[in-house]
């Protein structure tokens, strides 16, 4: 069976940290979309690690990691991540597996990330620019190159033919920086490829599967940035729902058993696009503060605000969320009041559901308001003990969205979690 575990917000939520927590219980850790654009950040004896295209079990001597064939991967990133993770003494080599159907992010994917943004003007998505968009363009264009295309003795005419074509595209844009040292990089890390486990993710999945083994597929970025559901189109250009661990991984619906949604206590965004419930206040500020609020990738500050359950509850429908885990929710430690949008006013009306593009209404998000704990949560050890008014911001969000919250995070440590028994 597999349990997913994934972002119910635009992603950051504390995902890698939270499956790092559950990891030791599965045999196998998982990602099935997404790409370096991902960074999942883990505590390990007290030294931090961010994750971009590694499942975030590596930690756990026992857990098989698997980069699924819905990964878009960058072999350059990927290697300096391996790097990092062998220099902190862990052995990649007996339990990371790439699927071969696994499709390659190419120096020119970057180039026209950056050509693609830089024309967008205004309009920009705020893309990590590590050459997602064009990579998945590619794939279903049916252009791309996979993983396994690196045994094949044409390979090189494979990524001549493609980089021609992104050239062309390249030329259009007036993009005219020079690639000769990516492209260097590139095919060092083709090299260091090879000497990877390239398998038949779905065979090797599937296998797995049969012989009663435990699978977490660890979803990347965050609901609210699904391609066809998110904030259209200040998404990704990946599909990043549960439905998604299906076509990612190459297993069947009935496989899947409990779907895990991480959420933080409060919202944040990176990059543009539409946020009802962003503060632009002292508020915003202290809690862009408190939580540390910049990205693992970017380092670019993250935008926050209050928790917006109207975009919560769509993402649990559309997941079929089964328990919630809300990170960071020591960050509201210390605020007189903590505001839940329950509601959105669209001009005169009122609802709880998204209208068709977020950005096209001017929203106006109806709050709930709770009194603030004004005591730390990080001191109590068990879920009973944290604040009383934490456990009723707690429950109310529970009735709202009609899914329990299991795990409470009070701070980034592996083990700042409290199960509520
Ligand atoms: P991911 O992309 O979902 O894995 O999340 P990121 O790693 O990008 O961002 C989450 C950030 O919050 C990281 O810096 C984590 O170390 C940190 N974090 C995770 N859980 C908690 C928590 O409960 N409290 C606090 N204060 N920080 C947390
Ligand atoms: P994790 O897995 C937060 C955002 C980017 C941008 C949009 C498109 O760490 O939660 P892309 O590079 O995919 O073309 O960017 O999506 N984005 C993320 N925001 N966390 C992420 O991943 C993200 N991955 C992409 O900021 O707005
Ligand atoms: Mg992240």
């Amino acid at each position: 069976m597999i349990d997913v575990l994934l972002g119910l917000q635009w992603g950051d939520e504390g995902k890698g940290k939270i499956v790092d927590y559950f990891a030791g219980k599965y045999d196998v850790v998982s990602r099935f979309q997404g790409g370096p654009n991902a960074g999942h950040t883990l505590y390990v004896n007290g030294k931090k690690v961010v994750l971009r295209t590694i499942p975030s079990g590596v930690f756990h001597e026992h857990v098989i990691n698997l980069i699924g064939n819905g990964v878009v991967l960058d072999p350059v990133s990927f290697r300096t991540e391996y790097e990092e993770l062998s220099a902190l003494g862990i052995d990649l080599k007996k339990n990371l597996f790439i699927s071969e159907k696994t499709n390659l992010i190419l120096p020119t994917h970057r180039a026209l990330d950056k050509a693609s943004e830089q024309a967008k003007g205004k309009e920009k998505i705020g893309s990590t620019l590590r050459g997602i968009g064009p990579a998945y363009m590619d794939k279903t264009g049916r252009n791309s190159i996979r993983a396994g295309d690196i045994k094949r003795s044409d390979f090189r005419n494979l990524y001549e033919k493609l980089k021609s074509k992104h050239l062309e595209i390249l030329d259009r844009f007036g993009f005219n920086e020079d690639l000769d040292s990516w492209e260097q990089d590139f095919f060092g890390a083709i090299e260091h490829l090879h000497q990877m486990n390239i398998v038949s993710g779905e065979y090797f999945i599937n296998d797995l599967l049969q012989s009663g083994k435990r699978v977490m597929a660890e979803g990347a970025q965050g609901s609210m940035l699904d391609v066809d559901f998110g904030t259209y189109p200040y998404v990704t250009s990946s599909n990043t729902i549960s439905a998604a661990v299906c076509t990612g991984l190459g297993v069947a619906p009935s496989t899947i058993r409990e779907v895990i949604g991480v959420t933080k206590a409060y919202c944040t965004r990176v990059g543009s696009g539409p946020f009802p419930t962003e503060l632009f206040d002292k508020t915003g500020e202290d809690l862009a503060k408190v939580g540390n609020e910049f990205g693992a990738v970017t380092g670019r500050p993250r935008r926050c605000g209050w928790i917006d359950l109207v975009a919560l509850h769509y993402t649990c429908m559309l997941n079929g969320a089964t328990q919630l885990v809300m990170t960071k929710a020591d960050v509201l430690d210390h605020f007189e009041n903590i505001n839940a949008c329950k509601e959105y006013k669209i001009k005169d009306s009122i609802t709880r559901e998204l209208p068709f593009r977020l950005d096209d209404e001017k929203i106006n998000p109806v709050y709930e308001i709770f009194k603030g704990w004004n005591s730390s949560s990080a001191e109590s050890n068990t879920f009973a003990s944290l604040p009383e008014e934490m456990k009723k911001y707690i429950h109310y969000i529970e009735q709202y969205l009609k899914v329990p919250i299991k795990y409470v995070s009070t701070g980034p440590g592996r083990d700042q979690i409290l199960e509520k028994k």
